[in-house]
């Protein structure tokens, strides 16, 4: 499959999704999140791919949504249209790991998109942002719902209240990324931690995926019973039977994804 927008590559069992629009610091528009969407559910539904990494480039990971675009649109258009739920969300149904490896800005949809994201590992120049506010507009692809839960009420506030830039520093601290690395090296080092995943129990780490996400969703007795059904799930694995038995033999555990 080409693309317009992305570039896509498959190193082993990791997918790497690259934004490709670097004239414009990879704003994102209904074409980049079209494909995107059509890259992400096509790896999800591949047997041979286990994580899928989306990136940037050096100097953005997505400077947000493409503000030429939404110029032009009044309210009919963006309700009508159903701007963002038509095509940002696609994400949302990849239930294999999906790790985010932010380098530069990831500012606005930016941002929010790399939140939709399982995880975010930064470059130590990234920078991230909700500016929509200078622009008349909220943050309409999550960010006022998962900035909060990320990085607390107060620091959520701050950011998309100002929409001044956090960098990878404070963003490690606030909770918003889990590790960082030199620019350098980030995508090596995110490719090491996707074949780590990858190289798990795939169906083990869906589950892990599914009732991580589920505890932003539900109370914390549902969430608990929830991951309760699922441990008890892995029991009728032969992953279970073979990484167990692997550890008690002293051995590497070879998982068959069944
Ligand atoms: C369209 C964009 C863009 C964007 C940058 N460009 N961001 N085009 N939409 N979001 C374009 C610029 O117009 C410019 O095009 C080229 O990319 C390079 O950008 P410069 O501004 O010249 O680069 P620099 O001086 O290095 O500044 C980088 C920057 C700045 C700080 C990231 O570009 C910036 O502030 N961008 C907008 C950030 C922003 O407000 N994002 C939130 C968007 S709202 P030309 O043709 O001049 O070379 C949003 C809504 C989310 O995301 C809600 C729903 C998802």
């Amino acid at each position: 499959m080409s693309y317009n927008t992305i570039l896509t590559e498959v190193d082993d069992k990791v997918a790497v999704i690259t934004l490709n629009r670097p004239q414009v610091l990879n704003a994102l528009n209904d074409e980049l999140m079209d494909e995107l969407g059509n890259a992400l559910l096509s790896f999800d539904a591949d047997d041979k791919i286990a994580c899928i990494i989306i990136t940037g480039s050096e100097k953005a990971f997505a400077a947000g949504a493409d503000i030429a675009t939404m110029a032009k649109y009044g309210f009919n258009e963006v309700y009508r249209g159903d701007f963002i739920s038509r095509n940002w969300e696609e994400i949302r149904k990849v239930r294999k790991p999906v790790i985010a490896a932010v380098s530069g800005f990831a500012l606005g949809g930016g941002c929010e998109l790399a939140m939709m994201c399982d995880t975010i590992m930064a470059a130590d120049n990234a920078k991230f942002a909700q500016p929509e506010v200078k622009l008349g507009i909220i943050p309409g692809a999550g960010g006022t719902q998962r900035l909060p839960r990320a990085v607390s009420k107060a620091k959520a506030m701050d950011l998309a209240l100002t929409g001044r830039m956090m960098d990878a520093v404070e963003a490690e601290r606030s909770g918003l990324v889990a590790r960082i690395f030199p620019q350098a090296e980030l995508l090596k080092e995110v490719k090491v931690i996707a074949k780590t995943i990858a190289e798990m129990p795939l169906l083990t780490a869906m589950m892990v995926k599914e009732a991580i996400n589920t505890s932003y969703e539900t109370t914390l007795s549902e969430g608990i019973h929830f991951e309760r059904r699922l441990f008890h799930a892995c029991f009728a694995t032969q992953d279970q039977k073979e990484g167990m038995a692997a550890f008690l033999e002293k051995r590497p555990a070879k998982f068959t994804n069944s």
